[in-house]
């Protein structure tokens, strides 16, 4: 946990505080997303299902033959079972992700569901330039399966700089990516601020943790969940508002929320068709194909090397 501490103390340190997204995931974090998407609110999931549904025998003949899998951020693993049946002699399938208890217990059920893939599921975290927890042979048909719009939450730099790395080091020959899509402003921020207060709880779940985990005295009902669209940015932005000034202690460190002050917890970059694959192409892929959805709400590309 100590680059959860550290994290925390630099992101609180700083003029605009900030945490990443990425420790809203422990369990419990992952089994609230798996309920945000199932909210009527939450369109990106169900439109992503039913668009690799509508076209997953292209998908799995883009793939090819004895497919090496690799989903970064895998989640509840719900999507990839969707072509896996369609897919020729596929070889391997490695569910990566920070929650590493969640992705450990998903997976169980999911070997007995394929017992001729070799599954293999692994805690870890793609932010950082870490050793792969597995050998990859450069001669094996390695596709990247990245859904769920996660590329989103890298800024377009960071974007280019995992996709890169996903040629550089998993040895990437395709990449299968789901990307959201820039919409109408309600449609987005709804997504994000359900009427249930799921996504709140999300949110606050950071706090919990640091609580929990850090031995934080952070007060959650001081904090109100807030999702707004920063237009310039292009991406809908989760912030943690201070209702009022309160003082927080974190495994030694102090630090002083004033009222109003907002934590910034998460970006979800929002792209065109355009602007996506300006972006792949930055990293070295061309757009091999993409679908969208009828009402234009969701995309998913496949990528190819370019060179
Ligand atoms: C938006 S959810 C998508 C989940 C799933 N892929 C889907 O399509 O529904 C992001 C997933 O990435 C994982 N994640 C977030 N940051 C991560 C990181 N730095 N390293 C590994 N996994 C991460 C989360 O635990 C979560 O499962």
């Amino acid at each position: 946990m100590k680059s959860f501490l550290q994290d925390v103390n630099l992101g609180l340190g700083k003029k605009n505080k900030k945490l990443s997204s990425k420790w809203f995931y422990d369990f419990h974090g992952s089994k609230i997303f798996e309920q945000i998407t199932r909210l009527k609110e939450y369109y990106p999931t169900r439109t992503e299902i039913k668009i690799l549904k509508d076209n997953k025998i292209e998908i799995a003949k883009r793939i090819g033959k004895s497919a090496v899998l690799i989903e970064p951020g895998a989640g509840d693993i719900k999507k990839i079972g969707i072509f896996l049946s369609s897919l020729d002699e596929p070889k391997k399938y490695i569910p990566l992700d920070i929650s590493e208890d969640y992705i450990t217990k998903i997976s169980k059920g999911f070997r007995k569901k394929y017992p001729k893939v070799a599954i293999t599921p692994k805690g870890y975290d793609f932010s950082k330039n870490n050793k792969l927890p597995f050998k990859i042979n450069s001669s094996e048909n390695v596709t990247i399966f990245f859904p769920g719009s996660t590329i989103g939450n890298f800024d377009s730099k960071d974007a280019v700089k995992f996709l890169k790395k996903l040629k550089s080091k998993f040895k990437a020959k395709k990449i299968i990516v789901g990307v959201d899509l820039i919409k109408d402003i309600p449609t987005l921020i709804s997504a994000y601020n359900d009427k249930k207060g799921i996504t709140a709880k999300f949110n606050k779940n950071i706090l919990k943790r640091i609580n929990t985990e850090l031995g934080g005295d952070i007060n959650l009902n001081y904090y109100k969940h807030l999702a707004i669209y920063n237009k310039s940015k292009k991406r809908i932005e989760m912030r943690l508002k201070s209702i009022k000034k309160n003082n927080i202690k974190i495994n030694g460190s102090k630090y002083l929320i004033k009222k109003n002050e907002e934590i910034h917890t998460e970006n979800s970059h929002k792209y065109t068709v355009k602007s996506f694959k300006k972006l792949a192409n930055q990293a070295g892929w061309k757009i091999g194909k993409t679908w969208v959805d009828d009402k234009k709400l969701f995309s998913v590309h496949c990528l190819d090397l370019s060179s």
